[in-house]
């Protein structure tokens, strides 16, 4: 049985301040009621430190952090870039990679992700690969060919990768048109691209690990779609981006996912 898992996506946003009340806020629940799910918090970098400090102890131990990228690379002269290890250093769990916004803004292609994806993995922890299509792509039915052309890129890569388990990988499924738009998929086209994933998996790894990959759902994701969302037999949990900056919203999202 697949945990559900649901994930704040915070972009380029936060500062110290907004940061501890959303702390506040979000702690001030009764965090036990969560406990059958698995939570994750991404802000910037420069805020890991603080919300390790703050965010994290012993309330909920499925409760974790992640960060929104990572460098292909281990080390050296890669100015701007944070590798694996220095995520290491702050009790990261997950990493998003080849979010839309970064294959758009930071020309991050599927071989790219894929690297990175096989990066993340061999370091023990959980990258969260984004696909999605763009309006263009659904309008002109090419969804399904998008979908399994980015998924077979990092597919293809992860196979080469001797004793690598695959069980820690997520994918998550975000339409790029209905990222920050208030657009989102209905469930029936949300679970029709998940079960698309699932199959896909299924055929190149196996049955066993696809099913025990998480498929989340990200794209203007609310407190009155979520429920309706992650009741779908593939959909196992949500990335949630301007819903996750409020931590009510936040947090109903994440009851919903239960
Ligand atoms: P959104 O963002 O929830 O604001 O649509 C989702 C994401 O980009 O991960």
């Amino acid at each position: 049985m697949r945990r559900s898992l649901v994930v704040a996506n915070w972009k380029m946003h936060g500062s110290l301040n907004e940061n501890q009340n959303w702390i506040k806020n979000f702690k001030s629940a009764d965090l036990n009621k969560l406990a059958s799910i698995d939570i994750a918090i991404c802000p910037s970098y420069v805020y890991l430190a603080q919300m390790q400090q703050s965010l994290l102890d012993k309330i909920n131990p499925h409760l974790s952090l992640g960060t929104q990228d990572v460098s292909s690379n281990t080390n050296g002269a890669y100015t701007g870039q944070v590798s694996i290890s220095m995520i290491k250093d702050f009790s990261i769990n997950y990493v998003i990679l080849g979010h839309s916004e970064r294959r758009a803004l930071c020309f991050e292609d599927d071989e790219l992700v894929a690297n990175k994806a096989a990066v993340v993995l061999a370091a023990g922890l959980n990258p969260i690969v984004c696909l999605g299509e763009s309006l263009e792509e659904r309008e002109t039915n090419k969804t399904h060919q998008v979908i399994q052309r980015q998924l077979q890129a990092v597919l293809d890569v992860l196979k080469k990768t001797d004793g690598t388990s695959l069980t820690n990988l997520v994918i998550a499924y975000e339409p790029i048109w209905a990222i920050g738009t208030g657009l989102t998929a209905s469930a029936e086209q949300a679970q029709e691209v998940h079960g698309l994933i699932r199959a896909q998996l299924t055929t190149e790894l196996s049955a066993a690990a696809a099913q025990s990959i998480r498929i989340i759902y990200g794209g203007s994701v609310k407190p009155n779609n979520a429920h309706e969302l992650f009741n779908q037999s593939d959909i196992d949990g949500g990335l949630i981006g301007g819903a996750s900056l409020d931590a009510g919203l936040f947090l109903e999202i994440c009851m919903a996912a239960q």
